[in-house]
């Protein structure tokens, strides 16, 4: 693997870990290319992935030093690229949880909301400070930040480019947990271990349902949902498990 993401397996959870601290994590091109890679083929080998940042930060947004070379044209293509590998981020099969420990900015925070839950240290702070520069969001900032805290504090935030805390993070709703800093991957991989213990499939298909409440209308999601609610029907996971409760012992999910 490349020298700017590392990855590592700890059973079945995948850790990626941003590994360009001098810089603050700051995702260039290389960086993101080295993302792109380890998340290509990561439902194979692992059941959950946790992302996080090594140093004093989890990501301090896009690079500075490439944007400004940047023409319209580039910035369309590249920023293209950044929502792409988001949104691969997003809809991966397996969850994803950000392991939130300390600067993220910018394209930081528009890769944290990319994921599916996100833990915070308390020593993480978060921003969409784009504005700064006379630019504004280009992965997902205006889009997924006002779904995760509403559209007022989003607002506020991009507007502002003010950097909050986490404890005020978890206040709008922007990270789901703040915990001590040296408990930050013990609680992700706690996080992650109890998604581990649950049926594969039944897992997948939460995860599907949960992303089409943003991206369809109620109707079409309640349908959605009642679809693949069925479909879970014809699994033997689905059978076992209620087995089991009414055995009143420990299911074993296969995935099947
Ligand atoms: C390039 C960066 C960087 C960035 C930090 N560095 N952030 N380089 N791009 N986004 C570099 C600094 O230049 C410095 O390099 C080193 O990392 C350490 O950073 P310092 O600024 O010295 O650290 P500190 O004083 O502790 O300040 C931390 C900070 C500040 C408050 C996080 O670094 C900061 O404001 N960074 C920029 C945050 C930002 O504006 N992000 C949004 C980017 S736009 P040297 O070589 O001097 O040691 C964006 C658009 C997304 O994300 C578009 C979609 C992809």
């Amino acid at each position: 693997m490349g020298e700017r993401v590392k990855l590592e397996l700890d059973g079945e959870i995948a850790v990626a870990t941003l590994n360009r601290p001098e810089k603050l994590n700051a995702l260039d091109t290389k960086t993101r290319m080295e993302l792109a890679e380890v998340i290509e083929g990561i439902e194979e080998v692992a059941r959950v992935l946790i992302i996080t940042g090594s140093g004093k930060a989890f990501a301090a947004g896009a690079d500075i030093n490439e944007l400004l070379q940047r023409d319209a044209i580039k910035a369309f293509e590249a920023t293209k690229l950044g929502t792409d590998l988001f949104s691969r981020i997003e809809e991966l099969e397996i969850p994803v949880i950000a392991a939130v420990n300390g600067y993220t900015l910018g394209g930081g925070c528009e890769l944290a909301m990319a994921c599916d839950i996100r833990i915070a240290s308390e020593k993480a702070k978060f921003g969409q400070p784009e504005i700064n520069l006379a630019i504004i969001p280009g992965a997902g900032g205006t889009q997924r930040l006002p779904r995760l805290v509403g559209l007022g504090m989003a607002k506020k935030l991009v507007l502002t480019g003010e950097i909050i805390d986490a404890q005020t993070a978890l206040r709008i709703g922007l990270v789901e947990e703040v915990v001590e800093h040296e408990r930050l991957m013990e609680r992700a991989k706690e996080v992650a271990a109890k998604i581990i213990e649950k049926s594969p499939l039944a897992v997948k298909v939460a995860k599907k349902a949960l992303n089409a409440s943003i991206n369809m209308p109620l109707k079409e999601g309640l349908r959605y949902e009642a679809s693949l609610f069925a479909l879970l029907f014809s699994s033997e996971d689905a059978k076992e498990g209620m087995r089991a409760f009414l055995e009143k012992r420990k299911p074993e999910f296969r995935g099947r």
